[in-house]
């Protein structure tokens, strides 16, 4: 059977062996509590390189201590980082994939002891801070510590930048409504409020020319929140941009409930592909390699992004290529086990 799953993918100017992209997930376990990358790190990514998954992506990594989710997040804030994230690359390259690390600033969803900032001075719930609004020059320092951060990824020989911009992190709360609700040129009308995730994506191409992709949440689960109107618009200024490929989330923003079910996301990745032209990636629920072969010969999507799918099997690829009836090449090592 020709499978697309295992088919190459060629974005700017890297190729992917195979349309299977380890969806970006914390990991908290930087122990030292100074966004350094450890023996567990080299482990967790190189293993799912091993299982032959083509676009390994790191966790969000902060690019600021202070735009951490937790004090055990990855982070990319100094270049005293640079030395385990290549350590992570050399393993994830072994192996015949590509690297990616997604560059994030958890704004007020930061449950840190020290100050948090966010668009507006609104605290997610009862748990976390009421963040500090962000003054102009906050927001250009933040811009540059973006930039800053992909030029350290450059350095440490990752392949691609994701910025992650869904789940209600920093960008997303720009993008909202319901948590942005500035006076200034960064707030009010959806052209202002894209001001910030713009000016960053500038920033970051100012010293990355590789393959740059944007995650978003393409539904807030609440009134008031984004409309589809709103992403297309985003989608359209990205492509515009440069942007390679939108891999389209939802939730997070508020504290909403949502009812996940197999492929909950893929309908607006769908979407945002047909109606504006740009390359999409789907996630959400996606467990099964025929589940995922669909959605890619039905043109829904580009690449197929798997989280916890991968987290309980990190040869999940094999799986995927059982079930299409694939021959799929293994590492060397594993070849007696593999057929
Ligand atoms: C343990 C865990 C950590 C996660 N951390 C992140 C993250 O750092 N960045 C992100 O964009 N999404 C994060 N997510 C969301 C996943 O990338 C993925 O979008 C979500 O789990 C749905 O896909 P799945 O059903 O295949 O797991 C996380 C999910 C899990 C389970």
């Amino acid at each position: 059977m020709e499978a697309k799953l295992f088919s190459s993918y060629t974005i700017r100017n890297l190729t992917l062996k195979n349309r299977i992209v380890m969806s970006p997930m914390c990991m908290y376990s930087s122990t030292t509590q100074d966004g350094k990358a450890n023996a567990f790190h080299f482990a967790h990514y190189e293993s799912r390189a091993a299982g032959q998954v083509g676009l390994v992506m790191t966790e969000a990594t902060a690019i600021v201590p202070e735009g951490r989710i937790s004090h055990e997040d990855l982070g990319i804030w100094s270049d005293d980082h640079i030395e385990g994230l290549k350590i992570i690359n050399e393993g994830i390259h072994r192996h015949g994939a590509a690297s990616a690390i997604q560059l994030a600033h958890a704004g007020r969803k930061a449950n840190l002891k020290n100050e948090i900032f966010a668009p507006s001075p609104l605290r997610f719930n009862e748990q976390l801070q009421t963040p500090l609004e962000m003054s102009t020059g906050d927001i250009h320092q933040v811009i540059m510590a973006f930039k800053e951060a992909a030029r350290r990824a450059k350095e440490a020989d990752f392949d691609v930048i994701e910025l992650h911009g869904a789940h209600g992190y920093l960008i997303n709360q720009f993008l909202s409504p319901l948590t942005n609700q500035r006076n200034d040129n960064y707030g009010g009308k959806r052209g202002n409020r894209y001001r910030f995730l713009s000016e960053v994506i500038a920033a970051v191409q100012e010293v990355w020319d590789g393959p740059l992709l944007v995650r978003i949440s393409a539904d807030e689960y609440q009134e008031g929140g984004n409309t589809m109107q709103d992403f297309l618009y985003y989608a359209e200024e990205m492509k515009e941009q440069g942007v390679d490929l939108i891999d389209v989330s939802s939730g997070g923003v508020v504290p909403a409930s949502i009812n996940p079910f197999p492929g909950y996301q893929l309908t607006y990745a769908e979407t945002l592909k047909r109606e504006t032209g740009i390359a999409t990636g789907a996630v959400g629920l996606i467990t099964h390699g025929l589940q995922a072969e669909e959605l890619l010969q039905n043109e829904r999507a580009d690449l197929v992004f798997i989280g916890r799918a991968l987290l309980r099997n990190p040869y999940w690829p094999k799986q995927a290529a059982d079930e299409l009836g694939f021959s799929l090449e293994g590492p060397r090592q594993y070849a007696r086990a593999w057929k």
